[in-house]
């Protein structure tokens, strides 16, 4: 009996430590933002999380950068702008920024003028993984690539897969629901 109380004390602990350890944090976790093939060739892309603005484009070497959609100069929508040599360039007055989200160019300064170092946009660690575009919504530096999700079976070339991607109505935030059906 002492040994069946012991157990039973265990089992109680064991089952109390995942909550008493995890602190949950919306911003300490990776988003599917969209398909790999949905996203426009040279154009931005926008999205929101949480009804914060963010904006997708691929920089010079192809890669993918996320930053907040939102130009540091008067707040317009980086994603209205365009694409110029792998840089992000605002619709308004034509700032443009690079991959860090540093502003590399102010149309308006002179040549021998510093660009001010408060003229950046925050930036988000963004991977692509199995055809879909993954954000990590907090510090860079946090971000744990092994979190993402993986599903073994879409390495196989036996399976054949179904993309869907859709808007759905909530009462707090709508919601943008990814799913993939698997057909051996
Ligand atoms: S609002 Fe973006 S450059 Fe002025």
């Amino acid at each position: 009996m002492i040994v069946n109380s012991q157990i039973e004390e265990q089992a109680k602990q064991t089952a109390l430590q995942p909550e008493q350890n995890q602190e949950f944090h919306w911003r300490q976790c990776w988003y599917p933002v969209c398909f790999v093939q949905d996203l426009p060739k040279n154009r931005p892309y926008s999205f929101s999380l949480y009804d914060e603005p963010f904006v997708l484009f691929r920089d010079e070497n192809g890669q993918l950068v996320c930053l907040v959609d939102r130009c540091p100069h008067r707040a317009a929508k980086l994603s209205d702008g365009q694409i110029t040599d792998g840089k992000i360039e605002c619709l308004y007055h034509g700032w443009q920024f690079g991959s860090d989200g540093q502003c590399l160019h102010i149309p308006q300064l002179s040549t021998d003028a510093k660009i001010p170092a408060n003229a950046c946009v925050q930036s988000f660690e963004v991977v692509e993984r199995q055809g879909i575009v993954w954000m990590w919504a907090g510090e860079r530096e946090a971000a744990v690539d092994g979190y993402i999700p993986t599903i073994e079976e879409l390495e196989k070339p036996e399976f054949v897969t179904t993309d869907v991607m859709r808007d759905l109505p909530y009462d707090q935030f709508s919601f943008t629901s990814i799913s993939r059906r698997l057909t051996p």
